[in-house]
């Protein structure tokens, strides 16, 4: 029998997890939202005199997530019945709640060993028949479900959105060679379907097809301008608006994807290439330090660029 998606588990609320679950939502699907409790109040919170035993402090991460989806405008969330079916959980009460779903969506930040901690977790709660899918950038499936059962993997695979998800098509699906092919198969079809994406088949190899293009592209840019001399945002003004790509320039997309995940990921490649090849993704030292300074892009309110107030408004 095809897969029946009816209800499904996002974990990670951060830029890709939180607008995954809009799409989810928007497709008329059931979405518990995940995230890490916080381990300390905030100084909101503190101020309200709450404990960490409040539901709201322990589902802080998800909630603001939610908030942020419906505040954003365009909305991601087609209207007011769709938002309600996200819920905000986390990973610590909550975790049980994975019994329940049919779809597990990990997309949670792009480190190895934090994922394959999760899947070993989750393989505990999980019903045998639901899928898990991984929103990596380009780690390796196979390495990531290694200490996980038979039956684990062969509901595995990498399903890996595109930024930002609600607009745009692409899906690659990175199956490991214990993915079953009927599961590919009907995830597909669900994909292509339900949520309307364009699926593309890729092997598990370092960052899969568009970001082992993309990853190599920005490196190249950014070697270019260092040698020619451009700023920032004359490389942004050839590579935007006047091309016709008014939201897409490269620096711009660079703080929308969010410059710590962008290291992730050329790391990735990194560590599977040598010599002047490898060189090339090992990025700037200038990124290195943005990212130390916290300014790792729009989800901080700075990166290339910095948010301001502009006429009252938050302008980035
Ligand atoms: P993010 O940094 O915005 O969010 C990551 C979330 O993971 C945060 O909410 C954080 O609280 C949570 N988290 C951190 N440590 C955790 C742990 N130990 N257990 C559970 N949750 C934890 O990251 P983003 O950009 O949403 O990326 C998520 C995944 O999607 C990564 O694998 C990334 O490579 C991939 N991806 C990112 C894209 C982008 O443009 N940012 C595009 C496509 C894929």
């Amino acid at each position: 029998m095809p897969v029946q998606i009816r209800k499904a588990a996002v974990i990670g609320s951060g830029v890709m997890g939180a607008q995954i679950a809009a799409v989810l939502a928007n497709a008329g699907i059931q979405t518990l939202l995940f995230d890490l409790q916080p381990k300390e109040l905030s100084e909101k919170e503190s101020k309200l005199g709450l404990s960490l035993d409040n539901a709201a402090v322990k589902n802080r991460y998800a909630l603001e997530a939610i908030t942020k989806l419906k505040k954003m405008k365009p909305a991601p969330l087609g209207t007011s019945e769709q938002s309600k079916l996200i819920r905000a959980c986390n990973l610590t009460d909550d975790f049980k709640k994975l019994a329940e779903v049919d779809w597990i969506i990990e997309a949670v930040v792009e480190n190895m060993s934090v994922k394959q901690d999760l899947f070993e977790r989750i393989e505990k709660v999980k019903k045998s028949s639901c899928i898990v899918s991984s929103n990596t950038s380009g780690l390796s499936i196979e390495k990531m479900v290694s200490t996980c059962s038979d039956g684990f993997k062969k509901n595995f695979l990498g399903i890996h959105f595109f930024n930002p998800p609600r607009y745009l098509k692409l899906v690659e699906f990175i199956p490991s060679n214990s993915t079953d092919t009927n599961i590919v198969s009907d995830m597909k079809t669900f994909t292509e379907k339900r949520l309307g994406k364009t699926v593309v088949l890729a092997k598990d190899s370092p960052n899969f097809i568009a970001n082992r293009i993309g990853t190599y592209g920005l490196l190249l840019t950014v070697q270019e301008m260092g040698k020619s001399g451009l700023t920032v945002s004359d490389v942004d003004a050839l590579t935007g608006k006047l091309i016709g790509r008014p939201k897409s320039a490269t620096f711009r997309t660079l703080d929308v994807v969010g410059l710590d995940t962008f290291l992730h990921v050329a790391k990735t490649v990194y560590d599977h290439t040598e010599g002047k090849e490898q060189e090339l993704f090992d990025p700037p030292s200038f990124m290195k330090k943005l990212v130390e300074n916290g300014a790792i892009g729009q989800k901080a309110g700075k990166g290339f660029y910095q948010k301001v107030k502009k006429d009252g408004k938050s302008v980035i």
